[in-house]
């Protein structure tokens, strides 16, 4: 399929991807505990909780936790905390969503997770429906759980050609959204799975496309899960989610957390956004397979993130940025790592996101870029190998979190121009 601009992959080929990328951590650990390790743009967060938290949430984290926490909260999760939610997604799109519509999850992976079972109808011990189709790139992890144990069928359209665009759009032909709704001997697939943006580029599938594959999802009854959680941090307005009221469909379901937009992955917090009847309740639908872990997040990480969905909601509803501050500081790293990758040798080609804190680039190097990322390694540096995600390991393409300081930032790219050199 090199003709088009994705190449498909089945759970195999999706299972070596995880592989390299569990070598990866397994290898960079090895440097960290070694002590070789400076400066790391593997991943990251753009700020620390006393960022963006005044001191009184941060002391509830602590040592002024309230003592009426709930030990066990609701299934669905904290209602305040799905209220806000919701009022800040209608903010955002003019839809009319309600806590009934979000359900809150122990991270957008385990609701991913909890989504895919759902749709896949994993019940006494069998999926009745285990085909799926992903549209990547994205994280491959993931999926894991999904193959290895809830017995997944995945086929995934990895939009991944080195040289082409790393997105599904309008440009990207027809054909490739049939293909996508006809995977395997023309049986449709139960759900299709988008990350938007995708992850490692950060880019947005357009408006046009998402609108066309929600139709025909609702006319074929497909579901279509929405990853989003690196939606933050727009660098170019134009293009972003840009939802209106059209994407609460019943056949939606949308995934986010606050581990990347507020910068707080600690706290596993992470919601899914979708019609009631498929969130369910205690005993059904996708909260009924979170089982034992009913109640979520600790009391504390409730009130802090209530404490931002409100502040998001304010800065909607008064014109301003949310966290414009931090964006512009951001943007000077972005712009600082740019434009030393631009200068140096054997750098082939820069992806530039469209939102999030990850830069995608590739080399002009003799391995792959697992034996690039290990000599990065040697030398102190931690960056991304993009295997893990749907590129090929011999087109050597990193992802480089630019949330970092300069110091930091500035040691792993001479490490990188060294290397390259
Ligand atoms: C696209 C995507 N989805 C989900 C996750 C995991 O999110 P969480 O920390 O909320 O489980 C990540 C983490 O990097 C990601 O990149």
């Amino acid at each position: 399929m090199e003709e088009n601009n994705y190449f498909r992959r089945d759970n195999e080929q999706i299972l070596q991807a995880i592989t390299l990328f569990c070598n990866y951590h397994e290898l960079l650990h090895k440097y960290v505990i070694e002590g070789k390790i400076k400066s790391s743009l593997d991943r990251g967060a753009f700020t620390r909780p006393s960022d963006v938290l005044p001191e009184e949430i941060i002391k509830l984290l602590g040592s002024e936790r309230k003592s009426n926490s709930f030990a066990y909260g609701t299934e669905a999760g904290d209602h305040l905390l799905r209220e806000r939610i919701a009022e800040l997604e209608n903010a955002r799109h003019k839809t009319k969503y309600s806590a009934e519509n979000i359900a809150i999850m122990p991270g957008a992976w385990a609701g991913l997770e909890f989504a895919l079972q759902e749709v896949m109808g994993f019940t006494n011990g069998k999926c009745n429906a285990p085909r799926i189709a992903v549209i990547g790139p994205t994280l491959y992890q993931m999926f894991y759980s999904p193959i290895k144990h809830f017995g997944a069928e995945i086929t995934a359209f990895d939009f991944t050609a080195a040289d082409k665009k790393h997105i599904l759009d309008v440009e990207s032909d027809e054909e490739s959204i049939d293909e996508i709704f006809s995977i395997k001997q023309r049986q449709k697939p139960k759900a299709i799975v988008i990350t938007n943006p995708n992850n490692p580029d950060g880019k947005y599938v357009s408006t046009e496309v998402l609108r066309k594959i929600i139709e025909k999802c609702e006319q074929q009854e497909i579901y279509v899960v929405i990853d989003e959680l690196q939606n933050f941090f727009q660098w170019d307005n134009s293009r972003g989610l840009n939802y209106a009221a059209w994407i609460q469909s019943p056949n939606v379901i949308r995934i986010d957390s606050c581990s990347k937009r507020y910068a707080l992955a600690e706290y596993r917090i992470g919601w899914i956004i979708a019609d009631e009847k498929m969130l369910g309740n205690r005993m059904d639908g996708i909260i009924g397979r979170m089982s034992g872990i009913m109640g979520n997040a600790p009391r504390a990480a409730n009130t802090a993130l209530i404490y931002l969905l409100q502040q998001e909601i304010e800065s909607i509803l008064e014109g301003n940025e949310f966290l414009g501050s931090v964006k512009q500081k951001l943007l000077v790293k972005k712009e600082y790592v740019t434009r030393r990758l631009k200068v140096m040798d054997n750098i082939k080609a820069i992806y530039e996101p469209d939102a999030c804190i990850n830069l995608a680039l590739q080399c002009n190097y003799s391995g792959t870029d697992m034996q690039l990322a290990e000599r990065l390694m040697q030398q102190g540096t931690l960056i991304m190998p993009a295997s893990g995600y749907g590129y090929n390991t011999q087109d050597c393409v990193l992802r480089i979190t630019f949330a970092e300081r300069e110091e930091k930032l500035e040691h792993s790219l001479n490490v990188l121009e060294r290397v390259l050199n």
